[in-house]
């Protein structure tokens, strides 16, 4: 969960390096540098620390040259260091590259290299065994020596490379991590994504796994594993750069939470016809095919995995398919029931947690079709899918997902009545009423956003707790994870999800005077119930915050605060029920003077195992 970038051309390369680096500082922030050509030798610059770091080194010792890389690191092997940040070189610095990912074997080839050929390593990383390996197998041509040394390589990577004896050329070359070919007028780049290279060009290349891109500044070329020229089609980027800036707002998380009105909107739109029927294009599973499946499997990380349990309560009621969910880094190491029966939906918002991507494959290798909801036009998890869903959200740049997720419950929604139509689980009628429902969500998202100072008001008396309860039933409990989840990765307080029915067979012994839940009882058919676990935790001195429909009894006499939210069915509530929570941690957060966008110990994407 690194971000590289590279480039060749007639600019400054140091300034276009920054601008790259400074807009994938979310894929890891914790040290970063560049190497820059010039005068036939390579100088590198590297700091820990944010990117501002170097920036402030850069400016007091500018680097001339026209060709370089540049990396942003979010470590793993080895600490934040001067020493461990990335460019890597060998010991003549003869060769530098920077890496994102994990070689696996690392540790092999750093003994050969030392005990066979006295290399001294200077680094803790695994990535720089690939600076000495390139130099090892240099000869006259560093694309020849890139091909050999990965063909040695286990485990992730996407890395850059450039050779001071060859100043007119870069190699970029990929494997389970993402890359992308930013292609301009006698200049070219590559990068991690899109947003790095968007200030030059719009117009990119995706590479594939194996694939390897030789850069110039004439143009490029794209080659396979086998080193097979590759014709690839290019990519013209339609969202621009303010997209995926602040725009104005403090913080991205807020800009993003406030955006899910329009992304919940696209989602929608974009599948629906002028009549207002199903158009879903990136679901081509016929009625035949949906008829051979016998059961659903989801896997996903994170919030992706919280969405996946919406997921599963939406396709079990409106398509009447048994459902199973799991989180990625445990379905891999099961005893699977997974064959072609199976429909495996992957739900990640960059596609490159490669969690979900090892998953993903382990469940195709089992004959398994493979449908997957993401955020990221062209990344791995969506190119290594039959069918591809995606969410309309735009780039999500905040470490804390929020439009990603709301897009991604919304479009669970339209794949399970895609389903309910196929197998005929549900009228036309009925499938044109929920539609109707779905549709004034986004106005209805937008109501509930409203809401912001009541619930900063509420982070302000709250920020303080050093424990936070999230309650709820049925799919009222799957959001309450998601509630929790986000607010423990942003604001650093110790907060945990539970099913209400839960809490007397243990868990309420931690309630005390004081002690904040936070209680979802949107769920119709269990609201009684949830009112009397309200009661049990307020009777034993918690501050109850309720989250409820718009037209709940009694509640008032119970909860210390009320938060009610726009009349809906209870199978789309969990859209809105989410909000309030993301709005509590975003505000929590602040009051605790943490970076919101950055928290700390985490990365955007999670491309590690
Ligand atoms: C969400 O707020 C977290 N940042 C994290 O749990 C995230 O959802 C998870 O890493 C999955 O990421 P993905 O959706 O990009 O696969």
């Amino acid at each position: 969960m690194c971000g590289i970038v590279g480039y060749i051309g007639n600019k400054q390369a140091t300034e276009v390096l920054l601008e790259g680096l400074s807009r994938l500082e979310y894929r890891g922030y914790d040290s970063a540098g560049v190497a820059i050509f010039s005068d036939q030798h390579i100088t590198v610059k590297k700091r820990a620390g944010r990117l501002a770091n170097l920036a402030g080194v850069l400016e007091h010792s500018p680097m001339e040259g026209q060709m370089g890389i540049g990396h942003t690191r979010w470590a793993t092997h080895g600490a934040p260091s001067d020493q461990n940040s990335h460019p890597h070189t060998n010991e003549t610095e003869a060769i530098a590259v920077v890496h994102n990912g994990i070689i696996e074997n690392y540790m092999d080839i750093k003994q050969w290299l030392q005990e066979t050929h006295k290399i001294v390593f200077r680094s803790e990383t695994d990535s720089e065994v690939i600076a000495h390996l390139i130099a090892h197998y240099y000869e006259n041509d560093l694309k020849v020596a890139v091909q050999k040394a990965t063909a040695r390589l286990q485990g992730a990577y996407a890395i850059a490379v450039m050779s001071k004896d060859e100043p007119d050329r870069l190699i970029a070359v990929r494997k389970d991590s993402p890359l992308i070919v930013g292609k301009g007028e006698n200049e070219n780049f590559i990068a991690s994504d899109i947003p790095a290279i968007l200030k030059y060009t719009r117009d990119v290349y995706f590479l594939e796994n194996g694939e390897l891109v030789d850069l110039k500044r004439e143009g490029v070329s794209i080659v396979d594993e086998f080193d097979r020229p590759v014709e690839r089609e290019v990519f013209h980027v339609n969202w621009d750069l303010a997209s995926a800036e602040k725009e104005g707002y403090p913080h991205f998380m807020l800009k993003e939470i406030e955006e899910q009105p329009a992304g919940v909107r696209e989602t929608l739109n974009q599948r629906l016809t002028a009549e207002g029927n199903l158009n879903l294009e990136g679901l081509t599973m016929t009625e035949d095919d949906l008829a051979k499946v016998n059961q659903v499997v989801i896997v996903a990380c994170g919030t992706a995995y919280h969405a996946g349990l919406i997921g599963k309560a939406l396709i079990e009621r409106y398509a009447k398919i048994p459902v199973t969910v799991d989180v990625a880094s445990e379905f891999r190491y099961r005893d699977l029931f997974v064959d072609e029966h199976t429909l495996f939906i992957a739900v990640s918002q960059s596609g490159e947690t490669l969690d979900t991507l090892a998953a993903l494959r382990e469940a195709k290798r089992r004959g398994a079709r493979v449908l997957t909801i993401c955020n990221v036009v062209g990344s791995s998890v969506a190119r290594e899918s039959d069918d591809v869903m995606y969410t309309w959200a735009g780039p999500e740049i905040a470490v804390a997902s929020t439009k990603a997720f709301t897009t991604q419950l919304m479009a669970f929604q339209l794949m399970a009545l895609r389903f309910a139509e196929l197998r005929g689980s549900m009228a036309q009628e009925e499938i044109r009423t929920v539609i109707h429902e779905l549709k004034k969500l986004p106005d209805q998202i937008q109501q509930v956003l409203t809401m912001k100072d009541e619930i900063s008001n509420l982070a302000n008396q709250h920020f303080h707790k050093d424990k936070v309860l999230f309650l709820g039933r049925g799919m009222d409990s799957d959001i309450a994870l998601e509630g929790s989840l986000k607010l423990k990765e942003i604001s650093y307080i110790n907060s945990f999800a539970i099913a209400a029915g839960e809490m007397k067979h243990g868990t309420i012994a931690l309630i005390e005077e004081g002690t904040l839940v936070i209680c979802l009882a949107t769920q119709k058919h269990v609201y009684e119930k949830t009112l009397s676990n309200m009661k049990e935790v307020k009777a034993r001195g918690a501050y109850v915050v309720a989250i409820v429909q718009e037209d709940a009894e009694q509640v008032d006499d119970i909860a210390d605060v009320v938060i009610r939210l726009p009349k809906t069915s209870s199978m789309l509530t969990p859209i809105l029920s989410v909000l309030p929570m993301q709005l509590l941690a975003y505000y929590t957060s602040i009051e605790r003077g943490n970076d919101v966008d950055k928290p700390r110990n985490l990365a955007k994407s999670v491309t590690v195992e």
